[in-house]
């Protein structure tokens, strides 16, 4: 089976996911925001295009539940009720709410996902949940594709280091000289120069400088957290919500706030 990475959604086409299982990765913020929302206790995601569609649905569904999230350039989108970030999103803010979230470029891969035979959002937030359905998906012979967000249609290091660490998730110590894409070798080694210490790439990245600059360093540290909110958000039908799980695999504990190195 094939394990394959997209370094961004540019020039994705339906034929790339089609059949496939995809997981979406924009781990600075939007997948880790996805986690942290639904962990507690978010009804839906709903992922669109543009602020503009973002405040037309808001006003369709017309109800106190909806709630508006996303950022535009990284800030909260003006009258939007949250931005994106993970830190926003606690039990008192979206609990049984439904959020119409849009973002620069993590909606975007989620949506160019749309058709595959199940996309799902990853981010060290969820990385060992992912992980197993990955190895899952490669048991039942499908195909997977780790798409990342990327930043602004090109290469982001972040998000192509967790892809790296989630194909090793998926391959479980296996190691197949064929059936990975280069994007998928290149992510590989990524994780090879950085081993286990997802600081150094989210912060190095353009997306982890930016975001420090703006003063979203917690978001930073944060979304360096393995299985902080383990949760498996699926797309399907245009909403994001849990994915149903079995019994088999029991969610993994939080782990603890790093320090900053
Ligand atoms: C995005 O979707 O472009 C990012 O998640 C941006 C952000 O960090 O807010």
């Amino acid at each position: 089976m094939r394990v394959d990475v997209a370094f961004s959604p540019l020039g994705l086409g339906p034929q790339d996911v089609q059949g496939r299982t995809v997981f979406v990765v924009d781990i600075l913020r939007a997948t880790t925001a996805m986690c942290a929302a639904l962990y507690h206790g978010a009804r839906a995601l709903i992922p669109v295009a543009s602020t503009e569609e973002a405040l037309r649905l808001a006003q369709t569904i017309g109800s106190a539940d909806v709630l508006l999230a996303g950022e535009k350039n990284s800030v909260r989108i003006p009258g939007f009720a949250l931005g994106n970030s993970p830190l926003e999103m606690t039990g008192q803010a979206v609990k049984g709410k439904t959020l119409i979230v849009t973002t620069t470029n993590g909606t975007k891969a989620l949506l160019a996902a749309q058709g595959a035979a199940a996309v799902y959002a990853a981010a060290a937030a969820n990385l060992t949940m992912a992980g197993q359905r990955a190895r899952r998906a490669l048991e039942e012979q499908r195909d997977i594709l780790i798409l990342c967000a990327g930043r602004e249609s090109a290469f982001g290091l972040d998000d192509a280091y967790c892809a790296g660490r989630l194909a090793v998730s998926a391959l479980g110590g296996r190691k197949p000289r064929r059936g990975l894409n280069d994007a998928a070798l290149a992510s590989l080694d990524l994780v090879r120069r950085y081993g286990e210490n997802w600081q150094r790439p989210l912060s190095y990245s353009r997306a982890g400088r930016e975001l420090v600059r703006l003063g979203f360093r917690d978001d930073v540290l944060d979304a360096a957290r393995v299985d902080a909110y383990p949760v498996l958000p699926q797309f399907h039908e245009r909403r994001v919500t849990l994915a149903h799980l079995p019994e088999s695999h029991p969610a993994p504990q939080p782990q603890p706030q790093p320090q900053p190195s």
